[in-house]
């Protein structure tokens, strides 16, 4: 960046933030800080003395300290400023898609900002994705895309508390492409951060071992501790004197099965805090949260106005006729429909489209001539999955509404259950929040459907002795 560009920014920020534009004095001490001048200089050019000068830049630097979330002065004004924005850091480690291993690319040193104090972040570039599985195909999602780069790298700049933006979480039926649309978001962002961390906590890992394990990643000398609070405050440290991506995948396995949405197993319940923390204390990075369901402590924090935000991941859309394309299926005209009956979830139809392929030669118009939806077996299974996570309450209700030819008002629910009211109105809030019901607005009342698929599930199986063993189960626990 220039020293106009960093100017302009500056004023911009200044200018969001206070709503007042900059006045002759201001723009000059900045512009002359910008070309390393003196106060005393400033001030002999402006015809102020040099107290007054030293005043309003201390000023300015407050302003800019507050709109940026760190201590700015006049020595590291232009610095932060050039960090804040995209600067051309070449990674100089990445993961090996191979291996998995993080190595050392071959990269031209990195363009280095001058650095005039050790709180500078270093021009280092790492990329640690673990376990992440590699990306082979990616259609669409340019929107989404757009709106998280959007958020990590310029709105954060311009909330109006003057935040960067900490935490989103990305949320998501199973299959949607949430994983996958994290892996892309990186190939945009990565100039923008000094570290990009990925973690699944598919494996529950507990709080202490998923601290440790990254905190390892800034001093691979680490040592453990037991006392989670001395970990969480390293990790704040590092958070704060690099701009770092930590996105934690798999967040829903922190939750309990067989009861109601959101509530930690017992024994991760420090992950509440853990994720709260990271929300309210002052740091630099940004923590991107992956989950099938909603994040409690962060749907609330998020009404409360803390600087986090939510995208929910719906259908690839038309894009998804590249994933018909791609697996040779044939009849272009019923693609439209075998999208939707799929929701335009990428896994939901490669696995329909293998069944197409196996059984009806890839000619969709075979498969879509039935009035059921057909699920393919590898589909049941991993809604089965999910299935034996719920509670029996949520069973209940779910083929409850499975049943349903309409979309059903929460009155009807509760009138047609055995549940108690407070005990239907709990569950209907744990199945939106695990985005397995739809809701809208009909005639001036809440309907609700189910999402097809699930329907079809639920129909299915509701002869299957499994299943009914489940509900005989949910019968009794009620
Ligand atoms: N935008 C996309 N373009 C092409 N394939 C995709 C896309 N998003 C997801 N997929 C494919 O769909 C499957 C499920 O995606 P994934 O990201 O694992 O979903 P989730 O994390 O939401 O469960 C993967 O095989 C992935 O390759
Ligand atoms: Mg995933």
């Amino acid at each position: 960046m220039d020293i106009q560009e960093v100017l302009k920014l500056a004023e911009e920020l200044i200018y969001d933030h206070t709503g007042e534009n900059l006045d002759y004095l201001q723009k000059t001490i900045l512009q002359r800080t910008l070309e390393g001048q003196t106060y005393k200089k400033i001030a002999e050019e402006t015809y102020a003395s040099e107290t007054h000068v030293r005043y309003i830049g201390a000023k300015l630097w407050k302003i800019l300290s507050e709109i940026l979330g760190e201590n700015i002065t006049k020595a590291n004004f232009r610095t932060i400023l050039e960090n804040t924005n995209i600067h051309n850091f070449v990674p100089v480690f990445c993961r090996d898609n191979a291996t998995n291993n993080i190595n050392i690319c071959p990269s031209n040193p990195p363009a280095s900002p001058t650095k005039t104090n050790s709180q500078q972040t270093p021009t280092q570039h790492i990329i640690d994705l673990d376990k992440a599985p590699e990306i082979i195909n990616f259609y669409g999602r340019t929107e989404e895309l757009s709106t998280l780069s959007k958020w990590i790298v310029s709105d954060s700049l311009r909330l109006t508390r003057g935040y960067r933006l900490r935490v989103i979480s990305l949320l998501g039926i199973s299959g949607i492409g949430k994983t996958t649309l994290s892996l892309q978001l990186i190939q945009q962002i990565k100039t923008n951060f000094n570290y990009i961390i990925y973690r699944t906590l598919r494996f529950s890992p507990n709080l202490n071992t998923t601290l440790t394990n990254l905190l390892q990643i800034f001093a691979p000398e680490t040592e453990t501790s037991d006392n989670i609070e001395t970990l969480l405050s390293q990790l704040q440290k590092y958070l704060e004197k690099y701009r770092c991506c930590i996105i934690f995948d798999d967040v829903q396995k922190l939750f309990a099965p067989g009861k109601l949405a959101g509530q930690y197993k017992s024994c991760y319940e420090d992950y509440q805090d853990f994720f709260q923390l990271l929300v309210t204390v002052s740091h630099q990075s940004c923590l991107l949260l992956i989950s099938r369901e909603k994040i409690p402590e962060i749907t609330k924090l998020e009404t409360e106005n803390y600087p986090v935000r939510t995208l929910t991941l719906g259908s690839l859309g038309a894009y998804a006729n590249e994933i018909c394309q791609k697996r040779q299926l044939v009849d272009r005209e019923s693609w439209e429909k075998l999208i939707n009956n799929y929701q335009g979830n990428p896994r939901w139809l490669d696995m329909a489209a293998t069944t197409i392929q196996e059984l009806f030669s890839g000619q969709v118009a075979e498969f879509m001539e039935y009035q059921t939806l057909i699920l393919p077996e590898a589909l049941q299974g991993e809604l089965e999955q999910q299935f034996e996570h719920l509670s029996p309450m949520e069973i209940r209700v779910m083929e409850q509404i499975a049943n349903q030819s309409q979309p059903i008002s929460i009155g009807e629910i509760i009138r047609k259950s055995e549940l108690s009211i407070q005990e239907s109105v709990n569950v209907i809030q744990s199945l939106k929040k695990r985005l397995l019901l739809d809701g809208k607005l009909e005639n001036n009342l809440t309907v609700f459907t189910l999402n097809p698929v699930w329907k079809q599930y639920l129909k299915i199986n509701s002869n299957n002795l499994k299943v009914s063993t489940k509900l005989d189960k949910a019968n009794g626990e009620i």
